[in-house]
């Protein structure tokens, strides 16, 4: 058996163009406890917006975008939220060796081609590759959150004084 990948590479267009606050990366909240409340808009190219039949029913979204501002990558990266470094892929570091993004965002409305939402994370300008419908079935049970719980309960006893 081979664990070599299928040789190739895949060429993607764009769907569209995400309209955000944001001009500079200096502008998008980080660190720890960076919560993003930031509208914007899902600007959607004329010849995909038949694509969006149905999606009013849904509350939230994935969106899929190109970090089009990363010009390379690090196989170890540091995040904001914690001092010690991690491997990239356990992170949603924007230097991957294939940069795509990938935010949950809450559908406000649709004005044909046009998806205003809130939670954006991105600059102004950013190309979307895909957009799907959030459907999460994960209970909180299941669900583990490896170094970044750790990194919080870190922060929550220094900040404490323990
Ligand atoms: C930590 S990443 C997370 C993005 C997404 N939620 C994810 O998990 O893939 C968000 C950061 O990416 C950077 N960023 C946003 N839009 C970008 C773009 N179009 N090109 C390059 N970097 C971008 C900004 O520094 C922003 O704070």
């Amino acid at each position: 058996m081979t664990t070599d990948p299928p040789p190739g590479t895949y060429t993607m267009r764009p769907i569209g163009v995400i309209r955000s606050p944001y001009t500079e990366t200096s502008q998008i909240p980080k660190g720890p406890g960076a919560e993003h409340h930031a509208e914007g808009v899902l600007e959607l190219l004329p010849e995909y917006a038949a694509g969006l039949k149905d999606v009013e029913g849904f509350s939230h979204l994935y969106v899929l975008w190109v970090f089009h501002r990363a010009t390379d990558y690090d196989l170890i990266a540091t995040p904001p939220v914690d001092p010690r470094p991690h491997g990239v892929f356990s992170t949603r570091s924007p230097r991957r060796p294939n940069p795509i993004g990938l935010t949950v965002v809450r559908l406000l409305d649709r004005d044909a081609n046009k998806l205003r939402v809130r939670g954006v994370d991105m600059l102004d300008g950013t190309p979307i590759l895909d957009i799907k419908p959030y459907l999460s079935s994960i209970s909180e049970e299941d669900l583990r959150r490896g170094w970044l719980a750790e990194a919080e309960e870190r922060r929550r006893m220094e900040g404490s004084g323990k």
